[in-house]
């Protein structure tokens, strides 16, 4: 499932996706030459709630980590650990991404 081009994802933004059977987004944060991908639920309530505020908006104000709207807390986004926050510890929902000769940014066959 192609996702995007590298080119539309400048260093350091991230995006929201909505893909065919899957009931939430997928947020791909990117950092450099590398790109990581959670499902946009947070688990700070079973069965999970979107994360942004509007749209694309998935980082804390510094840039340094993936932010919940809801009740403020904050995920690695490289480990998707909450680490500050009302569900610390818990952690965000891997979705593996890989990056084609291309450049397109697509979900891995094991990311559904
Ligand atoms: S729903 Fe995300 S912190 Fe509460």
């Amino acid at each position: 499932m192609l996702l995007c081009h590298l080119d539309e994802l400048p260093d350091g933004s991230t995006r929201g996706f909505k893909v065919a059977g899957l009931r939430c987004k997928v947020i791909v944060v990117r950092r450099g030459d590398r790109v990581y991908g959670w499902r946009d639920l947070c688990p700070h309530y079973a069965g999970g709630t979107p994360m942004a505020w509007k749209r694309d908006a998935y980082l804390n104000g510094e840039g340094t980590h993936i932010a919940c709207a809801a009740h403020g807390a904050w995920f690695e986004i490289d480990t998707g650990v909450c680490v500050q926050g009302p569900c610390l510890g818990k952690r965000l929902t891997r979705v593996p991404l890989e990056i084609r000769s291309d450049g397109t940014v697509a979900m891995a066959t094991s990311g559904r």
